[in-house]
């Protein structure tokens, strides 16, 4: 089979300085795509901005042989996504990939978070993702192309102490990914999540040393590349991606209890074992099928 490659397609990867992104964006550089290098330059924890990230990973897709663009606008702004995509239009004429990948920490116990510790982490990866995404959507729906990947965290779909803040935005882009899948269906734009675990500055302090190497960022690349490839049908879907190992996470609905005729608290109680069982489960494809479940289970 041919290697796939990306010869004409111009991508965008946010928080691409270093870490994951930095990797989405050599790859996807290295087999043909142009690539928008988009990182602010902060802290781990938001504070503060440089060029320097964004301006080191593009002359090194530059010394390679490939093509790239820095940016280092604000993903959780408005303007700063809108700068980013104008940014692929003036330079490349075009976009056809949003990989959303940037992201911040502001780790706390739920009882010790304030609400801006909340809110910072929302703006960067869930407002962020939404506005990157939505400053590209009107391009890739008149081009009728394009693919979308967004990153959630273990850490939201199965949750984390001290990550209030961080898993209720991860997630939010799980629903963000399904929802914007049905719309992108009809304009063959494909939009996927995967869920990594690799060792970059968010994880090192995390991490026995000998996991540096088990767990490296060239581990995830390659399905986010195949998420952002023309010939991936996937859409919808969030994918676990970390040292070698890629499996699909999904939600689903256990068969449930169902009583015609009212439903009593002592109904809920007596079939409680029965409400938590998990197979046979339904694994809906959009909330029509899930709808019609319910709808086949009352009449
Ligand atoms: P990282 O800290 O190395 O990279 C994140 C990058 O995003 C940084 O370069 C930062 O400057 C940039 N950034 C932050 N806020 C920005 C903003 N407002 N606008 C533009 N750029 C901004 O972290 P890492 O590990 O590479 O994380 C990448 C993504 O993967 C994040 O969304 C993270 O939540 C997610 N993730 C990482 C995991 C891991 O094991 N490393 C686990 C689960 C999720």
């Amino acid at each position: 089979m041919a290697e796939l490659r990306f010869d004409g397609r111009v991508a965008i990867v946010t928080g691409a300085g270093q870490g994951l992104g930095r990797q989405h964006a050599l790859e996807l550089a290295a087999r043909g795509a142009k690539v928008v290098v988009n990182d602010l330059g902060g802290s781990l924890h938001g504070s503060g901005s440089s060029a320097g990230p964004a301006a080191a990973v593009v002359e090194e897709i530059k010394k390679n042989g490939g093509e790239a663009v820095a940016s280092t606008d604000n993903v959780a702004t408005p303007e700063g996504a809108e700068a980013i995509v104008r940014t692929a239009l003036d330079v490349f004429g075009k976009v056809d990939i949003v990989v959303n990948n940037a992201g911040i920490l502001r780790d706390k116990s739920f009882k010790n978070m304030v609400p801006e510790e909340f809110d910072q982490v929302l703006a960067v990866h869930l407002r962020g993702s939404f506005l990157v995404t939505h400053a590209a959507w009107p391009h890739l729906r008149e081009q009728a192309y394009g693919r979308v990947v967004m990153t959630t965290s273990p850490a939201g779909l199965f949750g984390n102490f001290g990550q209030a803040n961080y898993s209720s935005a991860k997630m939010g882009l799980v629903g963000l990914t399904k929802t914007l899948a049905a719309e992108g269906a009809k304009y063959n734009i494909k939009v996927n999540a995967i869920a990594p675990i690799a060792w970059t500055r968010m994880t090192e302090e995390l991490f026995p040393p000998e996991y540096k190497e088990k767990l490296s960022v060239e581990l995830v690349t390659p399905v986010v590349a195949w998420l952002a490839h023309e010939t991936n049908a996937s859409t919808g879907e969030t994918y676990s991606v970390g040292g070698g190992r890629v499996a699909r996470v999904f939600v689903a609905e256990g068969p449930g209890f169902t009583k015609q005729g009212g439903l009593s608290v002592e109904d809920v109680r007596d079939n409680w074992q029965q409400i938590n069982e998990v197979e046979p489960y339904l694994l809906a494809k959009d909330i029509g099928e899930q709808t019609m479940a319910v709808f086949n289970a009352i009449n």
